[in-house]
């Protein structure tokens, strides 16, 4: 028999069903609550709201654990791909040998952006923040590129492109913000070192393809492509419920990433871990960020799922470590972030709120490591997360039962009252 809840009201008694997860997860079926009862629910920031049902992701945040379409984050992060892990989650399924060859095939055919887009970036101010920058042109691209969405192949079509162009255009952005000339994609590179080489060849320098950088970037990007129904992604289904064109639906999840307690963190964290290089005072930090009167909070630290170490973090831990080793590097900022784990970890506030080093505590030092400049770290998080966005978005739109994205409220505003013309007020 279907599991249920019963609620008791004014006196009723209502049966809510029970949905179980594939992983044993439950939930209440609220959607006939209100018609019922006349009730709706209240749940600020949606900590306890399931927003749909999907079959890509899975994160249990009490044990740490993080797969994408089934398969452990750690083990794809060792032996796969961005390439093919993006096709996974947009997918469903890694990809044969065949697949992934016409997979590459198209990402190198779309990779060139429409030469009339550089003229908008050569418009932006040179202060302003890739992250703008980037979710106006992924909006721009509908303009050039209008999307066909009917048949499957244009799906994949419209898809590929973003995913290939998303690449070029934030390379794009970094060369014309210093006033460099731009480098083209070359179809002979991969993926990832295709994004170095447009990133840091230059006429005067050429750029040598280091094979452990080219691995650390996958390994980054692989770490964020995507994790279910975070805030970026949310922003992405629900601008996406409205119908709009899958450009403008990523424009949103960019905008929404930006933020510095979502992806804006691991700039965040640079800033704090540089702060305290330079001289601040780490304890004083610590004694902010644990003060309940203070807004400040300690980058890098505490996520809303996991209340354990966030599994991504410890990759990118060792992954920074041997990034550094390997390129012969020494970077001062690590031994601060270290210490100020050190201090975290023992610390009561901190063991009682749960709160572990997040994704974005190590992963600028990765960053750094590569050579990437730090107001263009959230950038290189949005083109990880893109195939998660992508795969989200898809799996929505061929959802039979998906709606229109329209939370409702509880009205504390005043009662009617009259309008006032201006004279009386
Ligand atoms: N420093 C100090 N206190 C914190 C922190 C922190 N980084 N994070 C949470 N808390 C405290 C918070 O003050 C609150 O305390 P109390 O219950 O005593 O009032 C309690 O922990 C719960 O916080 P919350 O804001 O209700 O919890 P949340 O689930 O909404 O927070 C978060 C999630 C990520 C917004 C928050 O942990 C935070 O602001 N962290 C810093 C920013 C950051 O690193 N963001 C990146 C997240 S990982 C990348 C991604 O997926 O976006």
């Amino acid at each position: 028999m279907a599991e249920h809840v019963t609620l008791i009201y004014a006196g009723k008694e209502f049966r809510l069903p029970l949905v179980t997860g594939s992983e044993g997860e439950k939930a209440i079926d609220i959607s006939l609550l209100r018609r019922e009862t006349g009730l709706i629910t209240l749940d600020s920031g949606y900590a306890n709201t399931g927003s749909c049902k999907s079959a890509i992701t899975f994160v249990d945040g009490e044990k740490g654990i993080l797969r994408y379409r089934g398969i452990p984050v750690e083990q794809l992060a060792e032996r796969s791909t961005f390439k093919e892990t993006a096709y996974l989650l947009i997918n469903g399924e890694l990809p044969s040998q065949k697949e992934l060859t016409r997979f590459s095939v198209l990402l190198n055919d779309h990779s060139l952006v429409h030469e009339d887009m550089k003229t908008f970036y050569q418009n932006f101010p040179r202060s302003s923040h890739p992250m703008g920058i980037l979710s106006a042109m992924v909006n721009a691209l509908r303009s050039f590129y209008p999307e066909l969405q009917d048949l499957d192949e244009e799906t994949t079509i419209t898809v590929t492109r973003l995913l290939s162009k998303v690449r070029t255009m934030a390379a794009m952005s970094h060369k014309i913000s210093r006033g460099h000339t731009v480098v083209y994609p070359r179809s002979d590179l991969t993926y990832c070192a295709n994004f170095l080489n447009m990133m840091f060849d230059s006429p005067v320098k050429p750029y040598e393809i280091d094979p452990d950088v080219v691995k650390a970037l996958n390994v980054f990007l692989i770490l964020h492509a995507d994790h279910e129904q975070n805030c970026s992604t949310a922003a992405v289904r629900v601008v996406g419920s409205a119908r709009v064109n899958l450009y403008a639906a990523i424009s949103a999840g960019i905008a929404a990433l930006w933020g510095p307690l979502h992806g804006g963190a691991n700039q965040a964290v640079i800033e704090t871990l540089g702060e305290i290089a330079q001289g601040g005072n780490l304890h004083q930090m610590i004694a902010r960020a644990k003060d309940r009167q203070d807004p400040y909070r300690l980058m890098g630290f505490g996520h809303r799922v996991y209340k354990t170490f966030d599994p991504r973090a410890r990759i990118m831990k060792r992954m920074a470590h041997v990034l550094l080793d390997k390129l012969n590097l020494s970077d001062p900022l690590l031994d601060v972030a270290r210490e100020l784990e050190e201090i975290a970890l023992k610390d009561d506030y901190f063991i009682e709120h749960h709160l572990y080093p997040n994704v974005d505590f190590y992963s600028g030092i990765v960053l750094r490591a590569i050579g990437i400049p730090i107001n263009m770290f959230t950038v290189l998080f949005a083109i990880g997360r893109l195939p998660g966005w992508i795969a989200q978005w898809k799996e929505s739109m061929d959802e039979p039962d998906w709606k229109l994205c329209r939370p409702r409220q509880v009205y504390t505003g005043p009662h009617e009252r009259p309008y006032v013309p201006i004279e009386e007020r």
